[in-house]
Formats: C-alpha cells, sequence, structure tokens
C-alpha cells in the first residue's frame, strides 16, 4: 500500500521566493509557464543532483516549531531552502547552501538508543528527530496539500473553466510535478547513490522517466538509473611509457549477467541497510533487470536499473519535446489522464498501452500538423554539434542537446483543435499496414504483424507497444472515435451553452456510453460500414493477441 504524500509547502521561505524567481519575466502568471524548462537537460540534472546531495530528509515529531527547528538546524550552516510534508508522520527536506553542514550535521547525530531490536549502524541523510521536552512544542508548520486532486475535485475546476484550452492547461497545473515533489525525487536518488557508492565510489543514481522528462504526474513512480559509466571508464586511455595498467576484474559470459549481479547485490544492500526502503522485489530475469521498492519516507515506488541508458537518453528527448511548445505537455497530460480514466493504461503490466506509448503518440501527432509544432528526430540530428554526438551500444543516439538552437514552431492551432484532431487522427489511422515513427515524423509500413507497432526512437529495429494486443488497441481508437464525435457536438454549444451538463474535457472523461445520454443527439458516433470495414480488417491481418510483456525497458 502507499502512503498518502502530502507536501506542506512554507510560504514565504526561501523555496517559495526561488519559485517565484523562477517565473519568466514579463509573462502572464497562470503558473504552468514557469514549469517549462529551458536548460540542457544534463545541465538540469547535474544542478538538481549537486542541490539534493547537500539535503537532509528528517523524520519530523508530530508537534514542531518551524523557527525552532531551523534555528537548531543553522546551527551547521546556513540553509538554501526548506519544506515539510506529511507522508503518514511529518518529514521535513533542508537544503542546506554547503555540503559540510550536512556532515557537520552528521557527525552530531547519534545512533538511536538500544530497544529490544539492534540497529545496522549506517550513517545516512536521513535523519529522526526527536524532542527531549515532549510536552509544549506548538507545531507551526502551515500545510498545504499538494496530493493530485480527486476526480471530483478536477471535475469541478474542469467545469469552471473558460474553454477547453483552459481545461487543458487547468488539468497540466494540477498534476504536474511540483518543485518540492521534485526535489524529493532527486533526494531519494541521491540517498539510494549514497548506499550504491559502498560498493561503486564513482556510481551517480540518475533519476529517468517521467520524474524527469516534463511528463511526471505527482504520484507516479520514481526510475532510477544506476550509472557505473565512471567507473568502467578508468580502466581505459592512461597509458605512460611503455606501460599499461589494468584493473584486475572479475569477468562474467555477458552484459546481462554482469547487470544481474550488479543489482543483486545492491538489492541485497537496499534490503538490509538502506532505512525507509522496503517491499525489495529483484526483476532480474526482466528484458530490462531491474530492483523495485517502495522508499517509504518520500512514498515512491521505485524502479532502479543499471546499464540502461538508452532509457535515459530516450527521457532527455522527451524532456526537449516537452520544452519546446508549451501545447506539447498539455496535450500529453490530457491524453495520459484520458486513457486512465477509460482503462486504456493501467498501473500492471500487460496488453494495454502505456504511457510511453501514449507520450509517442502525441509526440508524432505533433509532428504532422501543418506547420509542424514538434520537429522530427532526423532532423534534431542534423541540427547536433560534435558535442552531441553519441552513440550508445552501437545505436545512434545523436541529437541536439541546446534547446536554443531549435526554431519555435509557427503553427498558431488551439489545443481545442488539437485534442479534436488528436482523436480523429488516431480514430483513423491505419493501424493494420502502418507504423508510428518519431524519427521521420510519417507513417511507415510495418515490419511485423504486432497490432500497434511504434519504432523505438534509438533502438530502430524494436517496437516500444509490442505489448499491446488489437483488443486493446480497438478500445483505443474506438474510443478515439467516441471522443471524436463528443467533441463535434460541443461544437454546437461549448461552455456557455452546457448549462449544468457536462461539456469539454469533462464529457471526455465520463465513461463511454455516459456521454450519449447527457450530451447525444447524433445516434451513432461514427458510420457503421466504418466500423465494420475496421473489423474486417483487423481479422484479415489475422493477429493474434500478444500478451508477453516487453514494455522495452
Ligand atoms: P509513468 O507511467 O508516468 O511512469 O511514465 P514513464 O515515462 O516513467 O514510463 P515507465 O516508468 O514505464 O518507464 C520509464 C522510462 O523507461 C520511459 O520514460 C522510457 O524512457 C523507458 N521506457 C519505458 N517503456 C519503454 C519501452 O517500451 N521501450 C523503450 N525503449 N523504453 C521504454
Ligand atoms: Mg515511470
Amino acid at each position: 500500500q502507499r502512503p498518502v504524500l502530502r507536501l506542506l509547502s512554507c510560504p514565504g521561505t526561501v523555496a517559495e521566493d526561488l519559485r517565484r524567481d523562477e517565473q519568466p519575466s514579463g509573462s502572464v502568471e497562470t503558473g504552468f509557464e514557469d514549469k517549462i524548462p529551458k536548460k540542457r537537460f544534463s545541465e538540469m540534472q547535474n544542478e538538481r543532483r549537486e542541490q539534493a546531495q547537500r539535503t537532509v530528509l528528517i523524520h519530523c515529531p508530530e508537534k514542531i516549531s518551524e523557527k525552532k527547528f531551523l534555528k537548531y538546524l543553522s546551527q551547521h550552516g546556513p540553509i538554501n531552502n526548506h519544506f515539510f510534508y506529511e507522508s503518514f508522520s511529518l518529514y521535513a527536506v533542508v537544503e542546506f547552501c554547503q555540503k559540510e553542514s550536512v556532515r557537520s550535521l552528521q557527525n552530531e547525530t547519534h545512533a538511536p538508543s538500544k530497544g529490544m531490536e539492534v540497529a545496522i549502524p549506517f550513517r545516512s541523510r536521513f535523519f529522526n528527530l526527536k524532542l527531549k521536552n515532549q510536552t509544549s512544542e506548538r507545531s507551526c508548520v502551515q500545510m498545504s496539500n499538494q496530493l493530485p486532486p480527486s476526480s471530483k475535485k478536477l471535475f469541478e475546476v474542469l467545469r469552471d473553466a473558460e474553454s477547453v484550452d483552459d481545461q487543458l492547461n487547468t488539468l497540466l497545473k494540477e498534476f504536474q510535478l511540483t518543485e518540492e515533489n521534485t526535489k524529493l525525487r532527486y533526494l531519494t536518488c541521491s540517498l539510494i547513490e549514497d548506499i550504491a557508492a559502498a560498493y561503486f565510489p564513482d556510481c551517480v543514481v540518475r533519476p529517468f522517466g517521467s520524474s524527469v522528462n516534463t511528463f511526471g504526474k505527482l504520484g507516479c513512480d520514481l526510475d532510477m538509473f544506476l550509472d557505473l559509466s565512471e567507473t568502467r571508464n578508468l580502466s581505459t586511455n592512461k597509458t605512460s611509457g611503455n606501460f599499461l595498467m589494468e584493473f584486475q576484474v572479475k569477468n562474467v559470459p555477458s552484459e546481462r549477467i554482469a547487470t544481474q549481479k550488479i543489482l543483486s547485490v545492491i538489492g541485497e544492500c537496499l534490503d538490509n541497510f538502506s532505512p525507509g526502503c522496503v517491499g525489495v522485489q529483484k526483476i532480474l530475469n526482466a528484458r530490462c533487470p531491474l530492483v523495485r521498492f517502495s522508499h517509504q519516507a518520500s512514498g515512491f515506488q521505485c524502479d532502479l536499473t543499471t546499464n540502461n541508458r538508452i532509457a535515459l537518453t530516450s527521457s532527455e528527448l522527451l524532456y526537449i519535446y516537452g520544452a519546446l511548445d508549451s501545447r506539447v505537455r498539455a496535450l500529453v497530460f490530457t491524453v495520459r489522464y484520458w486513457a486512465r480514466a477509460h482503462s486504456l493504461t493501467s498501473s500492471i503490466p500487460g496488453a494495454w498501452i502505456t504511457n510511453f506509448s501514449l507520450t509517442m503518440m502525441v509526440i508524432f501527432f505533433l509532428q504532422t500538423r501543418s506547420p509542424p509544432i514538434l520537429p522530427t528526430l532526423d532532423s534534431l540530428q542534423t541540427l547536433a554539434d560534435a558535442e552531441d554526438k553519441c552513440i550508445i551500444e552501437g545505436n545512434n543516439c545523436t541529437f541536439v542537446r541546446d534547446l536554443n538552437r531549435i526554431k519555435p514552431s509557427e503553427n498558431t492551432e488551439t489545443l481545442e483543435l488539437l485534442l479534436k484532431e488528436f482523436f480523429e487522427y488516431f480514430g483513423n489511422f491505419a493501424f493494420n499496414k502502418n507504423s508510428i515513427n518519431i524519427r521521420q515524423g510519417r507513417e511507415q509500413n510495418k515490419p511485423d504483424s504486432s497490432p500497434l507497432y511504434i519504432q523505438n526512437p534509438f533502438e530502430t529495429s524494436l517496437n516500444i507497444s509490442k505489448n499491446v494486443s488489437q483488443s486493446q488497441l480497438q478500445k483505443f481508437v474506438d474510443l478515439a472515435q467516441e471522443s471524436t464525435w463528443i467533441l463535434q457536438q460541443e461544437d454546437l454549444g461549448g461552455p456557455s451553452m452546457s448549462g449544468n451538463q457536462p461539456w469539454g474535457l469533462v464529457a471526455l472523461l465520463l465513461p463511454s456510453g455516459a456521454n450519449r445520454k447527457s450530451l447525444g443527439k447524433k445516434k451513432s458516433r461514427k458510420p457503421a460500414n466504418e466500423k465494420v470495414k475496421v473489423l474486417l480488417e483487423s481479422i484479415k491481418s489475422n493477429r493474434t493477441e500478444n500478451f508477453t510483456n516487453t514494455n522495452g525497458k
């Protein structure tokens, strides 16, 4: 069971000031412009990692005076920012200005007094603060709930929006990761890095996936990549005179076995020594071996992988796409939420479409607009310079990393139009013949008979949606067609005409069929002959359902 995570922000704190400073000057404040990053991905990751290394996580007593708490910690050095959150109990995340302060705090910290159980000694950056005098501390931390809204609350804010565009932007604003949540994600990776560093002192644990690719929503899992490239590179290049020195190492027959061995050991360490890591599962026989665990204090479900550099590169590519145009994230969040509301996606692996595949579909769709809203991966590769050159395991992962070198789109289509066209496009897509390919931004012939074929952008012979069955794809197509129809009805009405009726995005999120009752004038969403055509085509192509979870990770 996942704990409820409530982030409590501290109005008037440095963190708050920093957030305000991040607003681009002159922009109209709607709350989401500031979330569009303009930094290079690597720059952003390095900055945040460095911040996280100066940060500690403290389990606090229920009643605490914020002022006294900060004064007490400031003995170790100035504090850059801090916030409180609740995850079953109260926690504080405190970022010092200097790393030395963390060491000073650790030096002053005691091992827990012995009770019935024996503590495994480990000096982490996760502390437990106790009050010496249990009596009269008053809680002064201001609580501000940062959980994603319930569907009920969401429907209320969406109903009160002014337009469909406003609805999509509102959904993004309500669900996107907050600054505090992002900090907590980097801090969690940093705490895990401390454990892994016991074996591999030069390792880096990097978040990837939706935590960093600009498409993460509150509550999404935390994908981590144990990067050992520094350790691996130690044995190359250094020659002097006639000699070449190499490390003595253990050898194993394959890269996969090396990965399994490393993850197995780190999994054991997490399970045995890492405070707060529970439910550790080693899933070493998956296509991409991983260790899954819950980080109790942050409430994150974590997946730790290694030797998975391509996934990190995919995250970087998505980050660039998410940052290029403010419509991208609003559309991706909406399509993902819509898919979840209709059970097209699931947290359990299976024959359903994944969020990653949906994101690729939105990117592909935006590449096909006229003029295009997003550039193709091939054109991002053309813009790359020598520094961007990147080959991973023989795959060309070169693309431009500097966002400022990509020309903004001249397309001015509204989100409402794009959403409608997205559903229409995929409601009529020839999935039986064609594949989706963000490298070229054009439909291609499918190389095999998988119901849904989305080319992996970097390992181009792979299909990222190989797991999707024909029936799940059909469900997606049916819902896309129904959604097109609902939005066409909207053209006749809109918010002003709808009275108390659900309209726009709300109508799209209602269970299938419910709309026809409340909105419908037409009987059929799509001409019956077209539906029959789709059905016949799918039978003709004689596809078998594929329930293997390849996920491609
Ligand atoms: P959430 O559903 O919000 O967690 O989205 P996510 O993008 O984080 O997806 P997930 O946790 O399933 O996967 C994490 C990352 O692994 C993705 O962002 C991709 O970079 C990569 N990934 C996931 N699935 C695939 C796949 O099928 N093929 C490839 N090549 N990479 C994948
Ligand atoms: Mg994820």
